[in-house]
């Protein structure tokens, strides 16, 4: 062939090769270096102290409390909550790699959805370059939407028809089913034909944080419409709860930020981020949700809410305040200085907004104000139920020490000792119930003493090879009794004796494969990964030192199971009368007995 340049190369190993599994992570997680490796709170249950490795050499992951491991794929499949065909398609996405939407790879129901989504986006954009979008394009200027904008929120018009955006999916190979499914259409009562359900609005295409299209928001252009917007419903792959808007492009800002604005509308989102505060997200219109909050903490634990001031933006600022002090976020409320809502104070005035920004209250300081007002101050029974609203909140802070603050400042404020406080906020001090952090914890065997002493001689070697001879010279494979592990030891060994001089911690797995070692390879990786668990912060001296005990332990345990094993055949022998079996196990006791002694002097 005198064409061929390179073997094709697998999709998978591709994207492997163009992407690092750290950044991969570290989009969803802090990740923080442990040596060679790095080191996070687990993603897949609720821990304090972080026991979840990624090793960037490995290109694997593990976590030593849930045991949850694997490579890029699997940690995108585990976090995402989807199949390989999915993750296939996200990560080819990041790596730069195309695959093609009929490449059976890739062939799954959500990810059809999503190539829907974006066909129907690209139609209705093309829209406002035709006559029939003139009317939306007057909107789009009397609302002073930039061009910019509009081409990067992939903004577009849905025509005034029964079934044009139908018939233009269905002519992009889509099945009526499936443009069902990804909300284009509504069944019509009682029949099994379709109509359009977004006719002559706006779109706003709603993003995951990957940039992918999953649902729409469709805005009327007529001032007296009932239903202003009319959204995307709950879709195989749209989750109103689970998205926040604009957060594809704030996630950047907000890390380097360090803190994201959450406002109400989508509008809002947009007219923000276009007049330069990128780190501005939406939750359309409702309390933020356990999940919103979750995605965001990948990002920042600093969250300023602009809500509106109407009754029904509060109360969904309250809400949202609740569920960000269980998952301990710092929250702080923006009021906006003019106009209803953040679209209309920065068009009005960005000084304005600046200054909203500026004097944002942190939230307890808005609980106080919203509560300790003059009108319930004077009153007693106002007074009395509102202190009470401010202890209910206070109550829910996770941190004793940040309550104490506000204890203290209530204290002050309604001119009581703060003694007395405490004792009312006692009988509603109760822990939240909440949890940070998904699912439910894995299944974890327990362990032998032997096999976690060896796991953790194992971990000290294949980080420090130096200290292999010690362990060969001290340790016989016969004496870790745990079978898998005296396999995988005998190939250390020959393996270190293959290699001698040219073994390295780099290394030592590959070498180790060319030997054929027994164990699956999530289990080497665990095995390598524990010392950032067990030995965060050793030295090479202190590893030394505890090398020795474990070996120690180990053969101590051997001789103790020898002697208790012999001991058992010294009385079988002797009740069947068996002398010559009874004067050698009478030997053996002997013999580990002297050894158990030798070794512990
Ligand atoms: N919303 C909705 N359905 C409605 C009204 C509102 O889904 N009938 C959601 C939308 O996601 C909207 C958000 O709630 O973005 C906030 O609503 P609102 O404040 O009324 O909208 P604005 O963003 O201010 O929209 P506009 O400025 O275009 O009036
Ligand atoms: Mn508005």
């Amino acid at each position: 062939m005198p064409f061929a340049l390179e073997p094709h190369m697998d999709t998978v190993a591709e994207i492997k090769q163009k992407l690092d599994i750290a950044s991969v992570i570290g989009e969803y997680l802090e990740l923080k270096k442990a040596g060679m490796n790095f080191r996070a709170r687990c993603p897949f249950h609720h821990e304090k102290t972080p026991s979840f490795f990624v090793s960037p050499d490995r290109q694997s992951f593990h976590c030593f409390g849930c045991g949850e491991g694997g490579d890029m794929f699997s940690f995108i499949q585990k976090i995402e909550g989807v199949e390989f065909p999915e993750a296939l398609r996200l990560l080819a996405q990041k790596a730069g790699v195309t695959i093609e939407r009929f490449d059976p790879r890739i062939a799954s129901q959500k990810n059809r959805l999503v190539d829907v989504c974006e066909e129907a986006a690209k139609f209705w954009q093309a829209n406002l370059k035709k006559d029939i979008g003139k009317k939306a394009n007057e909107y789009i200027t009397r609302r002073k939407i930039k061009p910019e904008t509009i081409l990067e929120f992939k903004i577009g018009y849905a025509p005034d028809s029964w079934d044009a955006t139908m018939k233009h999916l269905l002519a992009q190979k889509f099945n009526e089913s499936e443009i069902f499914k990804a909300g284009f259409t509504v069944q019509k009562e009682n029949t099994t034909s379709y109509y359009d359900r977004f006719r002559d609005r706006l779109m706003f295409p709603i993003l995951d944080v990957h940039g992918n299209v999953i649902g729409f928001s469709g805005r009327t252009l007529k001032a007296d419409e009932q239903a202003k917007y009319i959204n995307t419903p709950e879709s195989p792959i749209y989750h109103k709860g689970k998205v926040l808007y604009g957060l594809d492009k704030a996630k950047l800002a907000i890390r380097e930020l360090g803190h994201v604005i959450v406002v109400e509308g989508n509008m809002d989102a947009l007219t923000a981020q276009e007049a330069g505060y990128r780190h501005t997200v939406a939750c359309s219109g409702t309390a933020l949700t356990t999940e919103q909050i979750q995605l965001l903490k990948r990002y920042t634990n600093n969250i300023a809410l602009c809500f509106d001031a109407d009754e029904a933006g509060q109360n969904a600022a309250r809400r949202s305040i609740d569920l960000l002090f269980a998952a301990e976020m710092n929250v702080k409320i923006v009021k906006v200085k003019s106009g209803k809502d953040p679209d209309e104070c920065i068009k009005n005035s960005l000084a304005d907004w600046e200054e909203s920004l500026r004097s944002a209250k942190l939230a307890m300081d808005f609980y106080l104000d919203s509560y300790l007002t003059a009108e319930n101050l004077q009153n007693i029974n106002k007074k009395k139920l509102a202190v009470k609203n401010v202890l209910t909140e206070i109550a829910k802070l996770a941190d004793k020490i940040e309550q104490d603050h506000w204890i203290k400042k209530l204290a002050e404020i309604i001119n009581v000792k703060s003694d007395l406080l405490w004792e009312a906020l006692r009988p509603t001090t109760k822990k939240s119930t909440v949890q940070s952090g998904g699912s439910a914890f894995a299944v974890v065997m327990p362990k032998s003493a032997v096999q976690s002493n060896m796991e953790k001689v194992f971990t000290i070697l294949l980080n420090e090879p130096k200290l292999i001879p010690y362990v060969v010279e001290h340790l016989l494979p016969e004496m870790v009794t745990v079978e898998k592990l005296v396999t995988f030891y005998t190939k250390l060994i020959s393996c270190y004796n293959k290699n001698k001089p040219q073994i390295h911690a780099e290394n030592i797995t590959k070498l180790l494969e060319a030997e054929n070692q027994p164990l699956p390879p999530e289990y080497l990786d665990y095995l390598i990964l524990l010392i950032g668990k067990e030995y965060d912060g050793f030295t090479e001296v202190q590893l030394r030192e505890e090398l020795i005990d474990l070996v120690l332990a180990i053969k101590l345990d051997y001789f103790n199971r020898q002697i208790e094993l012999h001991r058992q055949r010294l009385e079988q022998a002797s009740s069947a009368g068996d002398t010559a079996q009874e004067q050698e196990a009478q030997r053996l006791v002997q013999w580990f007995s002297e050894e158990k002694a030798r070794v512990q002097s």
